[in-house]
């Protein structure tokens, strides 16, 4: 038999980093989606861009966890993706997501999406040494979410303007990342800890601001929420590069989005002005990609 399951890839509209030390985030799945395709097999073989292997850490460190944390039986699994890998946009989180999805549904495990979602998020800490649980839960749920560490989990409205991902196509490693604000946040606690309280902040009061459609104001509070990404070391010349580029062409906001580095910025526009932001990003030497907000997460194929 043969099962197939897709799962989005996300933004961060506030709180990436913040978030790995309890503080609130708010991110919202869109409308790029990974696939995976599991079909029993005499021999397990994993096929993405990345290559065609075995259980293999060193190319596909994310499906082989997936399988050997389900013990299931040989598989082959074929991954298609719509998310560039490496870029901030929750490409793993997908890839896990789908394929655990497409594995439970083939070989009738009876996880409910919660448990999907709870064993992602270790799979993504397993792979990457620290790994909050946003990308595995915006992918299982979808929509747009408050997610408050180890306490509660918040749908909110959908974000219904224009989305444009700016993508530098320079690779980012997360967990490099996420061990660089470590070592920042061990040297200067204080210093550390109130540009977190304060990223908590966006968070809070961007809630309402979401709920009544008020985007332009969303947008202030993400650009403040990019120049504090940039004060924690996570920024770089071409993720500022398209930001100003992206806020130049009319956006409301243009911040880094993931764990900056390089990857991608997000900047939200009218959709009347989606046009010049994709061509802007564009010109400063970026790849655009105008998407929007998906109300869909982990979906099983018919
Ligand atoms: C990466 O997409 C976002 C980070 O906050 C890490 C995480 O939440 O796991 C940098």
């Amino acid at each position: 038999m043969t099962t197939t399951c897709s799962a989005p890839g996300k933004i961060y509209l506030f709180g990436e980093h913040a978030v790995v030390y309890g503080n609130r985030a708010i991110a919202s799945a869109i409308d790029l989606r990974t696939t995976a395709t599991v079909t029993e097999s005499n021999k397990t073989t994993i096929v993405s861009s990345l290559g065609t292997t075995g259980i293999d850490y060193a190319v596909h460190p994310y499906i082989s966890r997936c399988i050997e944390s389900l013990a299931v039986p040989a598989v082959s699994i074929r991954i298609d993706s719509e998310i560039p890998v490496g870029s901030g946009l929750g490409s793993s989180a997908a890839a896990v997501i789908a394929t655990l999805g497409a594995l439970n549904c083939e070989f009738d495990l009876g996880m409910d999406s919660t448990a999907l979602a709870e064993l992602g998020h270790r799979i993504e800490q397993d792979v990457q040494g620290a790994a909050s649980p946003t990308d595995t839960l915006v992918s299982t749920v979808g929509g747009t979410v408050m997610i408050t560490p180890g306490v509660s989990t918040s749908r909110l409205r959908l974000i219904e303007c224009g989305i444009v991902i700016g993508d530098t196509e320079e690779f980012s490693s997360t967990k490099e990342l996420v061990e660089n604000v470590r070592i920042l946040h061990e040297r200067y606690p204080a210093v550390m800890n109130s540009i977190f309280d304060t990223i908590d902040h966006l968070s809070e009061i961007g809630v309402a601001m979401i709920e009544r459609r008020d985007y332009q104001s969303v947008g202030e509070l993400m650009n403040i929420d990019h120049g504090l990404l940039d004060a924690i070391g996570v920024g770089s010349a071409k993720l500022s590069r398209l930001v100003y580029a992206a806020r130049d062409a009319g956006a409301w906001s243009a911040k880094i989005t993931g764990a900056g580095g390089g990857g991608c910025i997000v900047a939200l526009a009218s959709d009347a002005d989606v046009a010049a932001v994709v061509s802007a990003i564009n010109d400063a030497g970026g790849h655009a990609i105008a998407t929007k907000a998906s109300r869909d997460g982990m979906m099983i194929a018919d």
